[in-house]
């Protein structure tokens, strides 16, 4: 078992292409001695510009969203060929925002899925219940759903190239984090259930992120769990140094 930590910061709306050069100047001459993976999520108008600050570097790159067809008429829309032409390594796919203000279902996010892989990047798959699901007490069995339809119809060599991120929504943006033994319970769950769908090589492969409320005071205790194989940042994410703390957390 080898699987690389990954600290990804999904920027969500913020940051213009001014802003995210202004960032990639300081930020990029920080990371010389980190040794785990570093990818940043900005928005789409700021890929093109970040991308070529980003040639040569260790840092990736990734997008927030994208349309499962490469071509067609859907307004406002970006496809897998444009993203790949930037290019992205990797893109969010099903984020809770994405979930809860512009309709996207597990039905959309398999779709999309399944056209990033085809196209080569690596998705990064947000699951998470919210505050009424975990009081209610099936926050398992939520979770385990929104996995389970994710990766219907997915081979397994596919599925290992997918990255899931396990973001409970009561967490994001609130200042509350899981506890590192809460996001492990659920974490573990997912890798148990990838396990069944598939077989325990395919599960020993996947990544899966905790996100919601990382910050550089949490991030040892979380990636001391033994299934937590890094993190998807949101705001400690949009300044260099709070972000080079998180990815110098073992250094
Ligand atoms: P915060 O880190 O701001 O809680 O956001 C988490 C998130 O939604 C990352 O995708």
């Amino acid at each position: 078992m080898s699987r690389i930590p990954l600290i990804a910061g999904n920027w969500k709306m913020n940051n213009t292409k001014r802003e995210t050069l202004d960032f990639l100047s300081s930020f990029l001459p920080k990371v010389e001695n980190i040794t785990i993976e570093m990818a940043i999520c900005p928005p789409f108008t700021d890929l093109y510009a970040a991308a070529e600050k980003l040639k040569g570097t260790k840092v990736k790159l990734g997008a927030q969203n994208m349309h499962w067809e490469e071509t067609g008429a859907f307004t406002g829309e970006v496809s897998p060929l444009m993203l790949k032409e930037i290019p992205c390594d990797y893109v969010i796919i099903g984020h809770s925002e994405r979930r809860q203000y512009f309709a996207e279902t597990d039905e959309t996010v398999n779709k999309k899925i399944k056209s990033a892989i085809k196209h080569n990047i690596a998705p990064i798959v947000c699951v998470g219940e919210s505050l009424a699901q975990r009081e209610e007490g099936i926050t398992i069995d939520f979770v385990m759903t929104q996995v389970e339809n994710a990766l219907k119809d997915i081979k397994p060599e596919d599925a290992k190239k997918i990255v899931f991120a396990y973001e409970p929504i009561w967490a994001i943006g609130t200042g509350k984090t899981a506890s590192a033994s809460d996001a492990q319970e659920v974490i573990g769950a997912i890798r148990n259930k990838i396990e069944k769908l598939y077989n325990k090589d395919v599960a020993e492969d996947v990544r899966i992120l905790y996100g919601g409320s990382v910050k550089p005071e949490n991030i040892k205790e979380l990636m001391a769990e033994a299934d937590i194989d890094g993190a998807l940042v949101g705001g400690a994410s949009l300044k260099p140094d709070s972000f080079y703390a998180l990815c110098s957390f073992n250094l």
